[in-house]
């Protein structure tokens, strides 16, 4: 890639694969990740700590906005961005049940997403960055680089995370049930979940982990050696 900071944009529905793609694309071209899920889930968690209404689409946003800077800090680590809460990263908070159910209301508030907008563009301004999520290459990163929008099949795709979160091969029950949660959680996202016009459509259906992040990397590559954008 050029000397000039640069960012590459990963977006595309639940569970298709967005981070951990990113994660590798980052780590073969020796950048940062930063990942705006892991900021919307944190954001949650924070206001989940702070008790009271567990209903979700009750929260007040002033409510959801003071606890996020209160609790949220989008930490630069070695080799990506963490999403710390209360001063240490709690993954297993980001990726729980109670996270995950709650998470698309908390993302629908329009202060909420000015607010992980402008932790991932201070992310940005430190250099080149790989950023996923639902809407980094259109409503944050307009001008980025190079911009992804993975989509795979909705089964392939709960097959995929629930694999991952019982580490183990699961049964077809249990992808049904976790095709019918993703695909709700899609429908909630429909809004924000878009593909810039200038997005490169890459279906991962039948692709491994490392197809796609070669095919991203190249495409990076080949970017990279062409003139630069007038912009
Ligand atoms: O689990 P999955 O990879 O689909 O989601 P995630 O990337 O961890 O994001 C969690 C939730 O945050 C999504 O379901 C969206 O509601 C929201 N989100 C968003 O609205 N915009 C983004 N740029 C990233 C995430």
């Amino acid at each position: 890639m050029t000397s000039k900071p640069y960012v590459i944009a990963i977006d595309g529905p639940a569970a298709s694969g967005k981070s951990s793609t990113a994660h590798w694309v980052a780590e073969r071209l020796g950048v940062r990740h930063a990942d705006s899920g892991a900021l919307y889930r944190a954001v949650t968690a924070a206001r989940l700590r702070d008790g009271g209404e567990m209903d979700a689409s009750k929260w007040i946003e002033a409510d959801v906005l003071a606890s996020a800077d209160r609790r949220v800090r989008f930490v630069a680590g070695g080799k990506a961005f963490v999403a710390e809460i209360d001063g240490r990263p709690d993954e297993e908070a980001l990726r729980s049940a109670d996270v995950t159910s709650r998470v698309s209301p908390v993302a629908g508030m329009q202060r909420v997403r000015v607010w992980v907008n402008e932790r991932m563009r201070e992310a940005a301004a430190t250099g080149s960055i790989v950023v996923d999520g639902r809407d980094m290459g259109t409503a944050v990163f307009p001008h980025a680089d190079v911009k992804i929008f993975l989509v795979a099949d909705p089964w392939e795709r709960a097959r995929r995370r629930v694999t991952q979160l019982l580490q183990r091969a699961p049964t077809d029950d249990e992808i049904a049930a976790e095709t019918d949660r993703l695909v709700h959680r899609d429908a909630r996202d429909a809004r924000q979940t878009q593909q810039a016009p200038d997005a490169v459509l890459l279906d991962t259906t039948y692709l491994t982990q490392d197809e796609q992040v070669d095919r991203i990397v190249a495409l990076a590559m080949a970017i990279s050696t062409r003139a630069p954008k007038a912009d």
